[in-house]
């Protein structure tokens, strides 16, 4: 058994898209996943968002899930376009209402709000008439929104996430071209990845120039990043591994924290990679409070042999292979029903590497969790898997604390079943099971497990 330590932030995350529904109501604007979701042949049985989970009209039902969860914290994401329709002029003040309704609530149960400001459903009007992440101007229309967010409810929120997984924005939506916009190209992703860190960098400046000394909060970036275990010995294996790493996390740390992107991806990518102007940098660097890290799983790194082909890259998941790096995975590996695998130790390694890259930050594991194959029996969901991975991983995740790591908090994804972007609703991530035909939410095994490890504050 070990403790966790006293003020450790125990929490669950959702985002707007996933969860909210709504998706033509309040006033709200068209997002580019409204948009997606509704344009034939994107997501896996034409599933859409629509109503997801219909947060928007049950939120006070969800917070009582979350109050006999007994978390300290939740996570949520604001529609960017719940606030501004466009995303730019117009603010709509339902949206705002909405927003500030469900932070009272949730301060009434003393569950501190956790905020991200963009979750992937830019405001669809952005995309079509300014070219969303790849027009440089972006970073103000992002700061004019985050600053009315800062202006509505910073007096009741002090912990801000802007973006949420900035590389899966550039490189499933302008790489790949899975997720929004759809895009698949060798430039546009590093050119979307320069703005959404150069919007980062705007709306901290914003808050911190104009709200911090009076609303004492925190801001980050909420960065995902999986382990890369070179797959031998050799140094160059061990140096594909962390190349590996540094076009996953580094890309986007590395200005955070540093200043500047990595070297490895300055070499590799020559033009391609955009370069900050010093105001940019002056904006960006050391602009996050905190580290948020969202993890998942881990895989075998190795130096590109020369036989590859682009086709092979794709196939076992190394994306968009200009880092060089042949991603595979041990067959014996415990897979999740995203076929992610299940590594636990992956997660402490990972850990060291950012306490030891960036200079020892409070890092908070803003998103970690497993879809599981949920059926409900009895009205049970005997998720026995889920638990074995939320075991291991917190078992895991205290080791390093014990180490020295500073790891202040851990959020669950996700505190219900929700809409799986391109998976549609085939994945189940949640603590509580969501019927999507009734919306009923049905507690499962590992919710009340997690309420014990809450309760106990121990693994
Ligand atoms: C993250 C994302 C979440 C959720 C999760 C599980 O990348 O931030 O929205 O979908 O993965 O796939």
């Amino acid at each position: 058994m070990a403790k966790f330590p006293k003020d450790f932030i125990w929490g669950v995350s959702t985002s707007a898209y996933q969860i909210e529904g709504g998706w033509l109501e309040g006033g709200k604007g068209l997002s580019t996943w409204d948009v997606f979701t509704h344009t034939p042949g994107k997501i896996l049985n034409e599933d859409k968002a629509d109503v997801a989970c219909d947060h928007y009209h049950l939120y006070e039902e969800d917070i009582i899930l979350l109050k006999n969860l007994g978390v300290k914290a939740y996570r949520f994401s604001i529609a960017w376009a719940r606030i501004m329709p466009t995303g730019y002029g117009e603010i709509n003040k339902e949206g705002i209402e909405f927003y500030s309704k469900l932070i009272d609530l949730l301060i009434e149960n003393n569950i501190e709000p956790w905020v991200t400001l963009h979750h992937w459903d830019l405001p669809s009007a952005l995309e079509l008439e300014k070219d969303g992440w790849l027009n440089p101007a972006i970073a103000d229309y992002f700061a004019e929104y985050a600053k009315i967010c800062f202006e509505a409810f910073g007096d009741r929120v002090k912990n801000w996430i802007t973006l949420n997984e900035p590389w899966v924005i550039s490189v499933l939506g302008y790489s790949v071209g899975i997720f929004t916009p759809g895009r698949v190209s060798t430039t546009e992703p590093y050119i979307a990845g320069h703005n959404l860190l150069r919007a980062h960098g705007k709306a901290a400046k914003v808050y911190r120039e104009q709200f911090k000394a009076i609303q004492k909060g925190r801001i980050c970036v909420a960065n995902n990043c999986d382990w890369r275990e070179p797959k031998t010995e050799l140094a160059e294996d061990k140096a594909a591994a962390e190349r590996s790493l540094e076009f996953l996390l580094g890309w986007f740390a590395d200005p955070l924290f540093k200043g500047h992107y990595p070297e490895s991806m300055v070499e590799k990518l020559g033009d391609r990679l955009p370069k900050f102007t010093e105001e940019d940098i002056a904006n960006i660097k050391g602009s996050c409070d905190i580290f948020g890290l969202n993890h998942y799983s881990t895989m075998y790194a190795q130096n590109i042999p020369e036989t590859t082909t682009n086709a092979d890259l794709h196939a076992i998941g190394g994306l968009h292979g200009d880092d060089e790096v042949l991603l595979t995975a041990d067959e014996n590996w415990k897979k999740t029903t995203m076929d992610w695998n299940v590594i636990p130790w992956g997660f402490g390694k990972l850990l060291k590497w950012i306490d030891n890259r960036y200079d020892h930050p409070e890092i908070y594991v803003t998103e970690n969790g497993m879809s599981c194959n949920d059926i409900v029996v009895n009205e049970k969901v005997n998720d026995t898997d889920r638990i074995d991975f939320l075991h291991s991983y917190l078992a895991e995740l205290s080791r390093v604390i014990e180490s020295g790591v500073k790891v202040k908090g851990y959020f669950v994804w996700s505190l219900m079943d929700n809409f799986e972007w391109a998976s549609g609703y085939s994945k189940r991530f949640g603590l509580y099971y969501v019927d999507f035909n009734t919306l009923e939410r049905i507690p499962k095994e590992s919710a009340k497990w997690y309420k014990e490890i809450i309760l106990k504050n121990e693994i």
